[in-house]
């Protein structure tokens, strides 16, 4: 049943001229709901869920990590996808003594004081609730897109996930723009959040995102105050490529 590297390399090769419905098609198929989509409903993940909504509703299976800090905005949209595809969102929270023992040492604003305070609660908040979400799964799908980041310029639509026990990992629109997310959504009539909406291309949790000015880099607006270099939160980190 698992894929070794070989077919891995080989999928990637022949989902580079299959489309994103055809690639998503392939792993519900394949997994059900052993595979699944880690939203964080920003524009990339409403487009997927459409998609998995019109393969087959009721094998989608979509998870979202509730880091406690997002915006209104966001919750809006969750319900929105609930309403609009009646399909059920897995919500995965953060573990509540990590949460209890960060805030009494580092207090609610450490994301501000150092780059290592902002990684732990990432680490807290996002990257441990997503080990939770991928423990029982054969493998997971994401909105990555390569232009997002130069971090993101070498990803494959297929990879395995050497930091998730091997498991596969689908980022079927890795080769989209921006242009082409927003016209599925205008086209399809999809909800999304409406922070887009307000000078927000890329969202986060709430107090480390902001707008930002046109002509800015588009995650200009994510741990804003931090430099370029270290904006990753690590739910992507992959041990054997990089960072
Ligand atoms: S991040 O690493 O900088 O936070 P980004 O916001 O660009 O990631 O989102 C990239 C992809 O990571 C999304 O398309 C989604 O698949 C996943 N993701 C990010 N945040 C979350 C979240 N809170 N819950 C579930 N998946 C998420
Ligand atoms: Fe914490 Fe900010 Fe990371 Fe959210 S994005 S988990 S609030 S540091």
């Amino acid at each position: 049943m698992a894929l070794d590297a070989a077919q891995v390399q080989q999928l990637a090769k022949e989902f580079e001229s299959k489309s994103a419905q055809e690639i998503l098609k392939w792993a519900i198929d394949r997994y059900g709901k052993k595979i699944g989509l880690a939203s964080s409903f920003g524009a990339e993940d409403v487009v997927l869920i459409d998609m998995m909504a019109n393969i087959d509703k009721e094998k989608a299976h979509v998870f979202t990590l509730e880091t406690g800090r997002l915006n209104q905005e966001t919750y809006d949209v969750m319900d929105d996808v609930r309403a609009r595809y009646g399909i059920k969102v897995e919500a995965y929270f953060p573990d509540q003594k990590e949460v209890e023992d960060m805030i009494r040492g580092k207090g609610m604003n450490l994301m501000y004081e150092s780059v290592e305070n902002r990684k732990l609660c990432c680490e807290i908040r996002k990257v441990h609730p997503l080990n939770r979400a991928l423990a029982n799964l054969d493998g997971w799908i994401t909105g990555l897109r390569r232009d997002q980041a130069a971090t993101r310029g070498d990803t494959k639509k297929i990879e395995i996930d050497a930091g998730h026990r091997g498991i596969i990992k689908l980022n079927p629109i890795a080769d989209w723009t921006s242009d082409m997310v927003w016209d599925y959504i205008k086209k399809n009539n999809v909800p999304y959040n409406k922070l887009h909406d307000m000078g927000y291309p890329s969202i986060g949790c709430e107090p480390c995102t902001r707008a930002v000015q046109q002509g800015e880099d588009p995650r200009a607006g994510r741990w804003w105050w931090e430099n370029a270099a270290s904006k990753e939160c690590g739910l992507h980190f992959d041990p054997m490529k990089r960072k």
